[in-house]
Formats: C-alpha cells, sequence, structure tokens
C-alpha cells in the first residue's frame, strides 16, 4: 500500500530564488518501508521532511499522504490529517508543559480518536525507561528522558508515517539503539518510517538509502 507519494517537488525560499534546497523529488513511500536520507548540513533533509509533513509549502509539485494531495487541502482537514496520520519527530517537538507525562500520552490517544488504552500507555513507558517518571512534568525530565518521552507520544498516535530528524541527538548508544529497534518493529507492523541521520550505522540497516544533494534525492 502506499502511504506517500511525492510528486516533483520543488521548494524555494524567498521571492528571488536564492535559495532552492528541493529542485526536483520524486518519491513513493509504501508500508513497511523504512527510508533513510542523508546528506551534508544545510542540504534542505529537514525542508524535506516539513514538506511531507505538511508543515511547509511547495513552491511546485504535489505530496499525496495516504492518497489525499495536501498540497490543496484546506487548513482544518490537513492539520486534521496531520494528528491522524503523520507522527513527528523533530528536534522542536514539544511536550505539553502543564501535563505529565503519561497524561501526556493518554491526552494524546484521545486527541487522535484512540481508544484509551492504559496497558498501551504502561508498556511503552516502561520500553522507553520512562515508567518510574510518569509522574513527572516534561520540566522535571533530562533532554534524553525528554526525547524519550517525545517517542512514546509519537508511538501512541499510531501515525502511518513517522518523520523522524536526527531523533537520538540526545541519546547514548543504548537508548539509540532501543530507539532504532522500536522504529523497526513499528515499519514491520505495516507502517512507514523517514530517517534522517548523519549515523552512518543506523542508515547502513534501512531497505531504502538516499542522499539529497543539490536538491536531487539520489539512492544510495
Ligand atoms: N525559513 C527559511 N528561510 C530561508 N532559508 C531557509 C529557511 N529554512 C531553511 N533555509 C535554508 O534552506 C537550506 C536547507 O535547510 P535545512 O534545514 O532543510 O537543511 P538540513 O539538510 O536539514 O541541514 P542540517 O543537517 O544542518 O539539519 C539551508 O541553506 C537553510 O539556510
Ligand atoms: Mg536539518
Amino acid at each position: 500500500m502506499e502511504i506517500c507519494r511525492l510528486e516533483n517537488i520543488k521548494k524555494t525560499y524567498g521571492s528571488d530564488e536564492k535559495v532552492t534546497p528541493i529542485k526536483q523529488v520524486s518519491l513513493s513511500i509504501n508500508s513497511g518501508d523504512f527510508i533513510c536520507i542523508e546528506g551534508p548540513s544545510g542540504v534542505g533533509k529537514s525542508t524535506l521532511l516539513y514538506i511531507i509533513g505538511g508543515l511547509l509549502n511547495t513552491s511546485s509539485g504535489n505530496v499525496f499522504i495516504d492518497g489525499n494531495n495536501i498540497t490543496t487541502m484546506k487548513d482544518k482537514e490537513l492539520t486534521n490529517l496531520r494528528r491522524n496520520k503523520i507522527g513527528f519527530l523533530f528536534q522542536d517537538t514539544h511536550l505539553i508543559q502543564a501535563l505529565t507525562i503519561e497524561e501526556n500520552l493518554i491526552f494524546i490517544q484521545s486527541m487522535c480518536h484512540k481508544k484509551k488504552n492504559l496497558n498501551k500507555v504502561k508498556e511503552l513507558l516502561t520500553r522507553l525507561g520512562l515508567w518510574e517518571r510518569r509522574n513527572f512534568l516534561p520540566s522535571e525530565l533530562s533532554g534524553g528522558q525528554k526525547r524519550r518521552a517525545m517517542i512514546a507520544c509519537t508511538i501512541i498516535k499510531e501515525p502511518l508515517l513517522i518523520l523522524a530528524d536526527e531523533p537520538t541527538n540526545d541519546l547514548d548508544e543504548y537508548w539509540a539503539e532501543e530507539i532504532l529497534h522500536i522504529l523497526y518493529e513499528y515499519v514491520n507492523m505495516g507502517k512507514a518510517v523517514i530517517l534522517v541521520t548523519h549515523n552512518e550505522q543506523w542508515a547502513d540497516k534501512a531497505q531504502k538509502r538516499f542522499i539529497l544533494n543539490k536538491g536531487i534525492l539520489y539512492p544510495k
């Protein structure tokens, strides 16, 4: 099943086309795909993920998520699609500061019209080493714990597609490996992950590797 399709995506920042990180990118992402995108700093990897996630408009081209063309979608419809079908693991992904970690997860389940499933919340928090911290507020967690909590929030949504932009930056090797396992298991459930990473070891494990360079996505 096709989860996402990019058709001739181009992205220019500013009106005089000075910065064109994405010149022409087309890609089809299917259920079960683990895709890795590499490339030098500043080349446009985050830009591409923002476009796929409907957080940034394209200059031209179309993005389809689960058969819906998000480039022509109304804001409200797009917000709904993002909420239910796309998981974001970005550096600036936020937790709700006024809620404990456990409450953050329960809130997301209800927001995404998922049945409240406390067993799943417990299982995920335990796996991510956060069950003991479930009643802590985000401000009471370390950087790495916060990152793991964000990962829990993304998985609990059960999105079709997870967009992960260097998701293990604050994590030690043990937790970085564990997150990679969790993402692989997720893909094996018929979902898809697009991972941006500079980590060769991680990229090596992906079924499909690409390099973004001069606005074009090259298979590696
Ligand atoms: N809002 C913006 N306005 C103008 N230019 C921008 C904007 N956002 C990004 N850029 C430019 O677009 C280019 C690509 O940026 P992007 O953040 O996508 O790179 P990246 O590949 O994710 O880099 P890194 O590996 O350092 O995270 C950069 O040259 C950057 O300066
Ligand atoms: Mg980036």
